[in-house]
């Protein structure tokens, strides 16, 4: 049998994750990790279910990569994650020849369900409210920052959102487990890493909360950097600006999705605050942490969103300034709260909307960012730049920074300054 498998990953950060801890699941059988398709005995494609778009590319790629079963039939062919999860054995039918559906808390079983495979297809798809991937061993490539999960699951059911049906229940993993595999990736010489959760906010162990579990990351010697995400605005606590604020690993970012800037809309959405509320968290940020960057989620023509809900969103990222967002076109997911309501925002005005919202950010960018050339920024050197000669990293505020290479530069924390700023990217020099 050929045991070489090749993972294709679609998705949040998360979901890159999940991918990691498959392979190092099937790596600890006997698996061996390939990045070449038409050499792997087991492929797997890793899906996300958050809008249409992402279940058709997925869908897409599972066609394309189905046709190195045609020409050897004896490879195994995995469906993973959230669009796994929503779609179960309905995928037999969508894409003849896959083998194995599984969802996001069944990888353990993977192994497993590969050697009882003869020719019936299987489906693994029960969720556990206990799973948290605890001794498993993700399998990262070699590098200077990881992804490293706080939680699994989501409890807050905002009502255009698959994710709690496809995760299921929230859940924390203890914090000494947490430390101990931060410590370990600081051996293996990362510098970095960036704690997930779908709402960090809400994490909780015993008398551990989010807060208190980067306090105690951020003692960690050897460790250059904290990041996490994501923030839901309705569990932000001042102990969190605090630490931001106080321990000096946490890096001065926060993702802190905004969804709508129209009440009404927002009640609609579950998301549990108002714009106010919204408001007086960025305020209260901004004072305590002056150098914070803030980004943002934002949804367009959600059911119901009239033109002077949408203007307010307009007006609330003028006010905000947002270093850099993230917008999308509302589309309905089955079984959610919200694809009970008309789906009455026009494609074409959804469309619209969404132009406004990137072109209105890509100018607000460009303006924070002038703001910083002339300034020296603490930049964590990460990997080559896409040009040769060139090496990239970000500053503490996650903006990308390229630079001239330095010998022996990769890995350290150089003080650059910022000569000119294009897009989203800074130029810096030594
Ligand atoms: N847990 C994270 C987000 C996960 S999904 C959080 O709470 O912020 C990432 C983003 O996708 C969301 O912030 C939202 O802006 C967008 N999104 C989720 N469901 C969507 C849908 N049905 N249509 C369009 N965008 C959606
Ligand atoms: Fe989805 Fe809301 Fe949970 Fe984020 S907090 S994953 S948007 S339900
Ligand atoms: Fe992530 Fe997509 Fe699942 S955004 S949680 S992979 S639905």
């Amino acid at each position: 049998m050929n045991r070489n498998f090749y993972i294709k990953s679609y998705g949040c950060q998360m979901n890159l994750l999940d991918s990691q801890l498959a392979a190092g699941i099937l790596t600890q059988e006997g698996y061996l990790p390939t990045d070449d398709p038409s050499q792997a005995g087991v492929i797997l494609v890793n899906t996300c279910a958050v809008r249409g778009h992402a279940e058709q590319r997925a869908l897409g790629r599972i066609r394309d990569l189905l046709r190195y079963k045609e020409n050897n039939s004896r490879v195994k062919f995995v469906v993973m994650g959230c669009m796994a999860q929503r779609f179960g054995e309905e995928l037999f039918k969508l894409a003849p020849g896959v083998d194995i559906v599984t969802g996001p808390d069944s990888y353990r079983k993977l192994p497993g369900l590969l050697e009882n495979l003869d020719h019936s297809p299987i489906v693994s798809l029960k969720l556990n409210s206990e799973e948290s991937y605890s001794k498993v061993v993700a399998q990262r490539e070699k590098g200077i920052s990881a992804f490293v999960s706080v939680m699994r699951g989501c409890d807050n059911f905002c009502s255009f959102c698959i994710v709690p049906l496809v995760r299921g229940r929230e859940r924390s993993r203890p914090p000494e487990e947490i430390a101990a595999e931060v410590r370990t990736l600081v051996t293996q010489g990362f510098k970095e890493v960036t704690l997930l959760g779908q709402n960090v906010n809400s994490y909780h162990w015993e008398g551990t909360d989010f807060p208190s579990l980067l306090w105690r990351l951020n003692q960690i010697e050897g460790l250059g950097r904290i990041r996490f995400t994501t923030s839901h605005p309705k569990d932000l606590s001042p102990s969190l600006l605090e630490a931001i604020q106080g321990a000096g690993k946490v890096c001065e970012h926060l993702h802190l999705p905004l969804q709508s800037g129209s009440d009404h809309i927002l009640k609609r959405m579950n998301r549990g605050y108002t714009l106010k509320d919204y408001l007086r968290i960025v305020e209260e940020a901004r004072r305590i942490i002056p150098d914070l960057a803030l980004t943002t989620d934002l949804i367009t023509g959600f059911p119901g969103e009239k033109e002077e809900d949408f203007q307010r969103t307009v007006e609330v990222m003028k006010e905000v300034s947002f270093d850099s967002s993230f917008s999308f076109k509302y589309s309905p997911r089955p079984g959610t709260k919200a694809a009970g309501f008309a789906d009455d925002v026009p494609p074409q005005v959804k469309a619209e909307r969404l132009t406004v919202l990137i072109e209105l950010q890509r100018r607000i960018t460009a303006k924070r960012n002038q703001a910083l050339v002339g300034t020296t920024q603490e930049v964590l050197v990460e990997k080559r730049g896409k040009l040769p000669g060139q090496l990239y990293g970000r500053t503490r505020t996650n903006k990308p920074v390229v630079f001239p290479a330095q010998k022996g530069a990769m890995g350290k924390t150089l003080k650059l300054k910022i000569i000119k700023a294009k897009g989203w990217t800074l130029f810096g020099k030594l």
